[in-house]
């Protein structure tokens, strides 16, 4: 009986007592109650996916860090597990921060870091970072082991181990903020996963204004690496990294015993307002997938009112393509979620708001723009939207600017701003929309684009699908959508 478990366990039942879902997903994985971070430890392990994430289960605030755990068998559906590990050894004490999960024989092990603060919570300036192990037969309960790795002298901030195993070795990339606030990504092996031997500086000082590279993840894709990880300081610059902090990767090639050389540099992964420390990992037939927190931090988070915060995106496949470009497209399973078929062909719009009967609380869409036949200043879509269209989450096409827009100000619960991207250059237009309660994810030209932000629609309202037109003429060939 481990009581700091039970007792975590025991608090988000009787949370979960307390909760209100009507900004719950249907098809994305969040807590059952209480906050949740980034995900952690993904792993395909004795014929399941194990997906753990960063979780407070005591109340809907980030708090001591405990491991929330659930399973699948198909990416879409979870069941959930009990927490798996809680921070309550002297290393872990503050906090069981990210990391990941290998399967080793039969083991599954968790390697994440034990997070102190040493002079009271939330004061960043006296914290110990290190780096633990925790092993479990049956991939349910877990033993811990203790710190396995420890920073350099002077170093504070030192986290989030990603762990592969490759060459008959494991390897080990971890987010450190070096002296003189520099972010870096370190690299190490072993042979058992508990003696570490320092590797390389795999990245470091990639803009002079980044301190932190945090949740790094280091993988191979087609025939380069990626270095993928989420920097902290960046500045805004024209339509870039908008967002409190960005999440991103850098292409590259590397192999055990080599340095790690650079072909592209640092791109961002998503472009919408929620996508954070994004993790990496193999399903069972060889696809890399990728899940990411589907938030930022210091956003307004309204359903905190409702006793939970915080869930995964979709889970996503990367594919390099032959630009050096990580695309992200919604894995295929999604497809057995689809109920309610519905189709609509042709449609031209004639500088007016046109509304659907497409249900828009939880529901895919396959859209076809024929830009060709447009010259409207603006036109597109309106998710989640009242039948007047005076609250919508706007999705268009702004000819002036030549970009897809994403535009949450008139949403709903007081989020502001809008995100975009360029037209593809070949001005064919393909949306594919994943609208679930509080979220909307859209890839453009099947996986050319990703942006993913959340929306919280003032309740209770209809929420259905609108096309508009702005000053001129739009031809939408195709909206197909399901439930
Ligand atoms: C990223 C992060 C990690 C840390 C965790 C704490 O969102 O800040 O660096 O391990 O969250 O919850």
């Amino acid at each position: 009986m481990n009581t700091a478990i039970d007792k975590a366990n025991q608090a988000v039942e009787k949370l979960e007592q307390q909760i209100n879902k009507q900004y719950y997903p249907h098809f994305h994985l969040a807590p059952p109650a209480g906050w949740m971070n980034d995900p952690n430890g993904l792993v395909y392990y004795k014929g399941q996916y194990h997906a753990f994430y960063q979780h407070h289960p005591y109340d809907e605030n980030w708090g001591p860090m405990h491991w929330g755990h659930a399973v699948s068998d198909d990416l879409i559906t979870w069941r959930r597990l009990p927490i798996a590990i809680a921070p309550d050894h002297d290393y872990d004490q503050s906090g069981c921060f990210s990391g990941s999960a290998v399967d080793n024989n039969g083991e599954l092990c968790l390697i994440y870091t034990g997070h102190i603060w040493l002079n009271g919570q939330g004061n960043d300036e006296h914290i110990r970072e290190t780096q633990c192990l925790a092993t479990s037969k049956d991939g349910i309960h877990f033993e811990k082991h203790g710190t396995v790795l420890t920073p350099k002298e002077g170093i504070m901030h030192f986290r989030d181990p990603k762990v592969w195993q490759q060459q008959g070795k494991w390897w080990m990339v971890v987010g450190q903020r070096e002296a003189n606030d520099i972010g870096q990504v370190l690299l190490y092996r072993s042979t058992d996963l508990k003696d570490w031997i320092f590797d390389q500086v795999l990245i470091s000082d990639i803009d002079p204004n980044v301190y932190m590279l945090e949740c790094p993840d280091f993988f191979p894709l087609g025939d380069k690496w990626i270095l993928m990880f989420s920097p902290q300081g960046m500045h805004a610059k024209g339509y870039q990294y908008r967002n409190r902090f960005q999440s991103g990767y850098i292409v590259g090639d590397w192999q055990p015993g080599k340095q790690f050389t650079v072909i592209k540099s640092f791109q961002e992964m998503d472009f919408g307002h929620d996508f954070y420390a994004p993790q990496s990992f193999l399903a069972a037939d060889g696809r890399r997938i990728v899940f990411a927190w589907m938030d930022m931090w210091e956003s307004k988070m309204p359903s905190k009112h409702d006793k939970w915060m915080g869930a995964f995106t979709l889970p996503r496949e990367l594919i390099l393509d032959r630009q050096n470009k990580v695309r992200n497209r919604p894995v295929k399973e999604l497809e057995a979620l689809r109920e309610k078929p519905q189709s609509l062909t042709n449609i031209t719009l004639n500088n007016e708001l046109k509304n659907t009967n497409i249900e828009s609380i939880s529901c895919e869409l396959n859209v076809e723009i024929d830009l060709a036949n447009s010259n409207a200043e603006r036109f597109g879509l309106q998710l989640a939207a009242t039948p007047d269209g005076k609250q919508a989450t706007l999705l268009y096409i702004d000819l002036q600017s030549n970009r897809l827009v994403l535009d949450r100000s008139l949403s709903g619960l007081d989020l502001k701003g809008y995100r975009s991207v360029p037209l593809p250059r070949n001005k064919k237009v393909t949306l594919h929309i994943f609208v679930d309660a509080s979220s909307v994810e859209v890839f453009v030209n099947k996986d050319l684009y990703s942006l993913s932000s959340r929306i919280y629609p003032k309740l209770p309202a209809t929420r259905l699908i609108n096309l508009f037109a702005e000053n001129g003429q739009a031809r939408i060939s195709k909206l197909e959508s399901w439930q």
